[in-house]
């Protein structure tokens, strides 16, 4: 457990430094309870890719909702391929989707926030939770930029709910320097980034922005702002 003065002492001491600098001095700490959590977007592919450079070996876990776009399954066997790794894959207990779809229908998310925050809670928080069971630290893709709801959110942060540190290496990057480090290291990209979608869920939930609207307009558009966040980064 990390008190309030850990991480005000961490976020003090990395203030300066690249996403590299950080990543390296966590991944030394925490060796195999250290994982990046990847949607495989354009931020956690970035990740996948400084990672492995400071260790091959490091771990690295999607959450397969069952609803993901094929554009994002292709990209998970395209990134195992090209570093030689095999990401780790959870899925949802197909008990709990079964009784959630045969008492709500398939697309129940678009009835009512709660519904779709129960749809969320089967098929990503749960096997989350699974996933953390064997860590203490966790590496995401967040950045200031990317919405209203993540605007204060911390280079490094302790997961309350979750009792883990959480690590955000890429939090003060823009999206420019993303896609620069994209190009200039040829790192892996999911091909409906080119076709108007700059964040990526699952599929039924996600769907392509106009020019000059917010990168995560896109995500449960139906929903307001403030709403758009499927309860992996509760805090
Ligand atoms: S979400 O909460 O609205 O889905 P977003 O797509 O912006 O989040 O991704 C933010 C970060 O959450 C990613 O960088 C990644 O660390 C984590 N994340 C989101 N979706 C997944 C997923 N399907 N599997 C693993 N990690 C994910
Ligand atoms: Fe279900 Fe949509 Fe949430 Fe995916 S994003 S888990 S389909 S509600």
């Amino acid at each position: 457990m990390c008190s309030k003065s850990d991480i005000e002492r961490f976020n003090a001491q990395f203030a300066d430094s690249t996403p590299e600098e950080v990543l390296r001095y966590f991944l030394d700490i925490y060796g195999d309870k250290i994982a990046l959590s990847s949607s495989l977007g354009q931020e956690d592919q970035v990740l996948t890719d400084i990672i492995l450079k400071i260790n091959r070996h490091a771990r690295i876990f999607t959450l397969d909702t069952g609803r993901l776009f094929p554009e994002t399954y292709q990209l998970i066997d395209k990134t195992n391929m090209k570093y030689n790794i095999k990401m780790e894959v959870f899925f949802p207990n197909y008990t709990q989707v079964e009784t959630m779809v045969n008492q709500e229908g398939m697309n129940l998310f678009y009835e009512s926030i709660e519904k779709r925050k129960r749809c969320c809670n089967v098929r990503k928080i749960a096997p989350l939770h699974r996933a953390f069971q064997t860590l203490q630290a966790w590496i995401c893709g967040l950045r200031n930029q990317q919405s209203v709801t993540r605007k204060d959110l911390q280079l490094i942060e302790w997961d309350e709910v979750n009792s883990l540190l959480k690590i955000n290496p890429l939090i003060h990057w823009t999206d420019k320097q993303v896609w620069e480090y994209i190009k200039e290291n040829n790192v892996p990209y999911n091909k409906l980034h080119d076709k108007g979608f700059p964040s990526i869920g699952c599929e039924p939930c996600t769907r392509a922005i106009e020019q000059g609207d917010d990168i995560r307009a896109g995500r449960w558009w139906w929903e307001s702002p403030e709403h758009k966040e499927c309860g992996l980064h509760k805090r």
